[in-house]
């Protein structure tokens, strides 16, 4: 059976294990910072479990203040990270880590969840839409690096 249960500072290796599965490319002190940042932010990370108590999935929830497309409120929940390891998907375990989400979320007094996928992960985008994410808007990120003077 699957549990679904709040991260504890005995599960950091498997949950760092689970965040480089995700974004493979991202350096360690990236996720250090992106940690300490989640942390300070005062979200919340979930882990999904097997019923040998192997780590298979995790979700990360950050609260933002700055303004989050589309929501009503700020600060608001956010969906930072959502992965679940490959042999387990499309076994409802995405959808149970989302709802431990909400109902941490709600017990905060939010109203709102948001989240955001790559524009070509079409499989996740699909999931969102199932868990009763709404589409609200698509974006395309750039970055301009300012020349120093010499
Ligand atoms: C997104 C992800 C976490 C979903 O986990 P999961 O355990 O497969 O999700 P569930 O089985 O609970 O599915 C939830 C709903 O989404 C649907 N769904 C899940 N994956 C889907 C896919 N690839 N295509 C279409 N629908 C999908 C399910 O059918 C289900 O809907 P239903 O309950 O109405 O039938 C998982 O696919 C994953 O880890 N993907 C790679 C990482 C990623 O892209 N994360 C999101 C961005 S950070």
């Amino acid at each position: 059976m699957t549990t679904v249960r709040l991260v504890q500072p005995s599960d950091d290796p498997q949950w760092l294990d689970l965040r480089r599965a995700l974004w493979p490319d991202c350096p360690a002190d990236r996720h250090a910072l992106e940690v300490q940042q989640l942390c300070a932010s005062g979200g919340a990370v979930f882990l999904a479990e097997d019923s040998d108590g192997r780590a298979i999935g995790f979700a990360e929830v950050s609260i933002r203040r700055d303004h989050v497309e589309g929501t009503t409120e700020t600060p608001v929940p956010y969906l930072e990270g959502w992965y679940v390891i490959p042999e387990y998907r499309r076994q409802g375990i995405g959808r149970m880590l989302v709802e431990a989400v909400e109902a941490w979320a709600r017990r905060q007094g939010f109203t709102e969840l948001a989240s955001d996928s790559e524009l070509e992960n079409h499989g996740a985008i699909r999931a969102h839409k199932r868990l009763g994410f709404r589409e609200v808007g698509r974006e395309v990120h750039f970055v301009r690096t300012i020349p120093r003077q010499e």
